[in-house]
């Protein structure tokens, strides 16, 4: 099954929210898409985390899309689910959906499957523990 398959609205839990400031442009005034992955990796990463409640790791990054331009004084929020568990690893796809500043409309603007993996102390793949 693609991860991620059309729906009208966003896939999964809201992980992360803010707004994309001046600071966080590249040198064109665009906001920078380096910025947009940090923002999907933190929300992923909570979610991953709470899921394992352990320490985890990304180890992949799959399918980056960047659909639509994000600009100062958007809002974008960050959504995640997790598609599958294996051993050690989680499959989290994400899904950027930005509110235009002073708009009301929301459109997906990014993209991407995030895979993480649950370590121990030392950096070491674990079990995902999951909940009973
Ligand atoms: C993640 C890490 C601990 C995995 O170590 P490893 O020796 O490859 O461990 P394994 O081979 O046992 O793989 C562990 C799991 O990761 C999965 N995996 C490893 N590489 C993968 C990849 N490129 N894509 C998807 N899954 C991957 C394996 O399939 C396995 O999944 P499973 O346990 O659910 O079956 C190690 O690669 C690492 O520390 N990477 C750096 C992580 C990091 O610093 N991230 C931040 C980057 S800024």
């Amino acid at each position: 099954m693609d991860s991620f398959e059309t729906t009208e609205g966003p896939a999964g839990e809201l992980v992360i929210r803010t707004i994309a400031m001046p600071a966080d442009t590249n040198p064109s005034g665009d906001i920078f898409g380096g910025w947009i992955m940090s923002q999907m990796d933190l929300g992923s990463g909570i979610l991953a985390s709470k899921t394992a409640r352990s320490r985890v790791v990304t180890v992949a990054v799959d399918g980056m899309s960047f659909l639509q331009p994000v600009r100062v004084g958007d809002t974008i929020a960050c959504y995640a689910r997790v598609e599958s568990i294996g051993r050690s690893s989680m499959k989290i796809p994400v899904e950027v959906w930005a509110q235009r500043y002073r708009g009301q409309e929301r459109c997906l603007v990014t993209r991407a499957v995030f895979t993480y993996v649950a370590v121990d102390e030392s950096g070491s793949p674990i079990p995902v523990r999951r909940a009973s």
